[in-house]
């Protein structure tokens, strides 16, 4: 059972400038809250409480003001910097003490996982024991993403932003990792760009029958916000939904609520917390 996951949140945000010259992307509105909301929420729907968040270098005290140490949602929080951007896995050698002897979740900041079944998907996922775990997803430009080539229900090849490929499945920034992933991030070299490259370790555990793979199908729904056209198709899709159903997509209050890992109270000073506004009255509407 995984117990501990990390939110890679660090990153220049280069391909929304100037957006992001002064603030951090994590930290722009998806439709009516933060971006890091939603990845944060992927990890509580999971189950997990103990999150460790990386930030860039000088970033901290922007993420602290909204989720703060000390916070009302029953999580244990702790927050890292990263000096600059060095690939995913770097994750696992700044989140070293973090992790332990433990296995670890990691989620990109960035990324927007939406469906009925997905909370299925992912407790089911997250009881596992042993090797890594990533979560396909089929899109139309698989060449701007980690692509998985899989035969027979198994990962057979795994290739970061081919130039041509016949796969639609993109890995996304989802994963799981048991221990060894320690060991295995340890043995990884920086790729062209210069960064440590999340495929490499995930080829690493694919060459040694450890990987395994779980579809995010079509009834589903994967959205990054990593540019200014998706970050707006992703804001538009949340908007769409929230506005027709009237629930909110990614409120950790209320799910920390159904959790059983906060009471009644904790939301009162939530809605303290944030003052007047949307979102407060929407947790109000938790109290009845
Ligand atoms: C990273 C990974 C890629 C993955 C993607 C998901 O890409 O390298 O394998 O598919 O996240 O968002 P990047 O955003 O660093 O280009």
């Amino acid at each position: 059972m995984i117990k501990k996951g990390i939110i890679l949140a660090g990153g220049m945000g280069t391909r929304m400038g100037p957006i992001t010259k002064a603030v951090n992307k994590q930290l722009l509105p998806l439709h009516d809250k933060p971006l890091i909301f939603y990845p944060l929420s992927i990890l509580m729907l999971s189950g997990i409480k103990n999150i460790l968040i990386i930030v860039n270098k000088g970033h901290l005290n922007q993420f602290r003001k909204i989720i703060p140490e000390k916070n009302n949602l029953g999580l244990k929080i702790e927050y890292k910097e990263q000096s600059r951007p060095g690939g995913l896995p770097e994750a696992f050698i700044i989140g070293k003490k973090f992790i332990n002897k433990d296995s670890v979740a990691l989620i990109l900041g960035d990324n927007f996982f939406y469906g009925q079944s997905l909370t299925n998907i992912l407790k089911k996922n997250i009881n596992f024991q042993k090797g890594a775990k990533i979560f396909l997803h089929p899109v139309k430009n698989p060449q701007n993403y980690g692509v998985a080539y899989v035969r027979k229900k198994k990962v057979v090849k795994l290739k970061e932003k081919p130039k041509k490929t016949n796969s639609n499945l993109a890995v996304t920034g989802l994963y799981l990792f048991d221990n060894r992933v320690m060991e295995f991030t340890k043995k990884l070299r920086p790729s062209n760009r210069g960064e440590l490259e999340i495929i490499d370790l995930l080829n690493i555990y694919r060459k040694k029958n450890l990987l395994n793979a779980e579809l995010i199908g079509r009834g589903g729904a994967w959205l990054d916000a990593g540019n200014i056209k998706d970050y707006y198709s992703a804001s538009s899709f949340i908007s769409a939904i929230e506005n027709r159903q009237g629930f909110k997509i990614a409120c950790p209050e209320e799910i920390a609520l159904k959790n059983n890992w906060i009471k009644k109270d904790n939301i009162k000073k939530s809605i303290k917390f944030y003052g007047n506004c949307e979102y407060s009255k929407y947790l109000k509407t938790l109290l009845k």
